[in-house]
């Protein structure tokens, strides 16, 4: 199907754009009443996320109310490890948390290789309804958390500050380590491939604790597992977010993927230098721009525009949008990127 808004898929190919398309990191989710009126009908996040006729809808949402140039379908990262065995719950107000961890080679060996049908088919069916109901208005999103975050959820078991259990566990059995992070690339490219196959048009890979890593952990046990997806994906266009990872920024642009997403601590020139011509960028307001009010956004979002340019530029958050920024604050955002020119 052709798609009557490919802005942002031209944009991530390197293709020429009359404007930068906009999305945003968590707008399928609680900054939108529509989100939390179909979520209150239900036990939780979890049933929203295995529900594919709810998944789907909610994934539509701001593309309805908020005018984003992509769809991102919903789901989230963790869904990989409970595919592999290792089932997670999400707590009101805390976030995930996992009653089993990976302590021993043992609790390795017990895990599978997810398959994306068997394991993770309710995410693929999300994706094929939400294809459908899109009917090319914009593209759509997958997704996969990258194996070090992933990894650092499986051994710690939550959230946290330091993730210092799962740091741990690098310097004191790198052997398991590397078993279990090449464990879960296995199960991300099955999962990518499938979703690709469902219909999504783009994947991106967050790696959402990269930062907590020294540079010499992140080249040993982060960027080699990325490189194995990023080479091991051929189908669609791939998108890197390695979040606080200033350092690893020329290093990423040496991997296979098409778009790198940089967070608000990273200069958008300073990064154009280091990742060099061949990627699109995609970020990087501070979320919490959208505190302030409607003048201060639209001044803060422009700077960013300029600061990036007119092509190869993907305009985002640096991180995922706050749930108790109004949506109003949100469509300002949106409604600046649409309408800037002045590059
Ligand atoms: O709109 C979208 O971006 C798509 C949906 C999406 C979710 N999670 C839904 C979600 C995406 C892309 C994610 C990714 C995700 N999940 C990441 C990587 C991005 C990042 O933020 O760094 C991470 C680290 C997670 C793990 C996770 N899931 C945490 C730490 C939490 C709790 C914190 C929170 O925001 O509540 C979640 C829960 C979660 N994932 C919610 C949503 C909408 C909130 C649950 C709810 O609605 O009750």
């Amino acid at each position: 199907m052709t798609l009557q808004n490919d802005l942002f898929l031209r944009a991530v190919r390197g293709e020429k754009t009359e404007r930068t398309p906009v999305w945003l990191m968590r707008q399928a989710g609680r900054i939108l009443p529509e989100y939390r009126a179909v979520r209150e009908k239900l036990s939780g996040f979890i049933e929203l996320a295995t529900t594919p006729a709810l998944a789907a809808e909610v994934t539509i949402q701001p593309v309805d109310l908020l005018g984003v140039d992509a769809a991102i379908i919903f789901s989230d990262i963790l869904v990989i490890p409970e595919a592999m065995g290792l089932p997670y719950e999400m707590v009101e107000k805390r976030g995930p948390y996992f009653p089993e961890t990976v302590k021993t080679p043992a609790d390795v060996a017990r895990l599978r290789v997810a398959d994306a049908e068997a394991d993770l088919g309710y995410v693929l069916e999300a994706i094929r309804i939400v294809k459908r109901d899109l009917a090319g208005r914009v593209p759509l999103i997958g997704f996969a958390g990258a194996p070090w975050t992933i990894f650092a959820y499986m051994i710690e078991g939550s959230g946290s500050k330091t993730f210092s259990k799962a740091k741990r566990m690098l310097y004191v059995d790198p052997v398991l380590s590397h078993a279990l992070l090449q464990k879960i690339t296995d199960s991300t490219i099955a999962y990518l491939k499938g979703q690709i196959r469902a219909g999504a048009d783009v994947v991106q890979l967050f790696d959402s604790w990269a930062g907590i890593l020294s540079p010499e952990q992140y080249r040993t046990f982060a960027l080699p597992y990325i490189a194995q997806i990023c080479d091991a994906i051929t189908e669609a266009p791939k998108t890197v977010f390695a979040k606080d990872a200033w350092f690893a920024r020329a290093d990423l642009a040496a991997l296979h993927c098409d778009t790198i997403g940089l967070d608000w601590t990273m200069d958008p020139v300073e990064s154009r230098q280091l990742v060099g011509p061949g990627k699109t960028l995609q970020g990087n307001l501070d979320p919490c721009v959208l505190y302030a009010d409607f003048d201060t956004i639209r001044r803060e979002t422009r700077k960013m525009l300029k600061a990036f340019g007119p092509q190869r530029h993907v305009a985002n958050l640096g991180h995922g949008v706050y749930p108790d920024i109004t949506p109003d604050k949100v469509k300002c955002f949106i409604e600046t990127v649409k309408e800037f020119r002045e590059w």
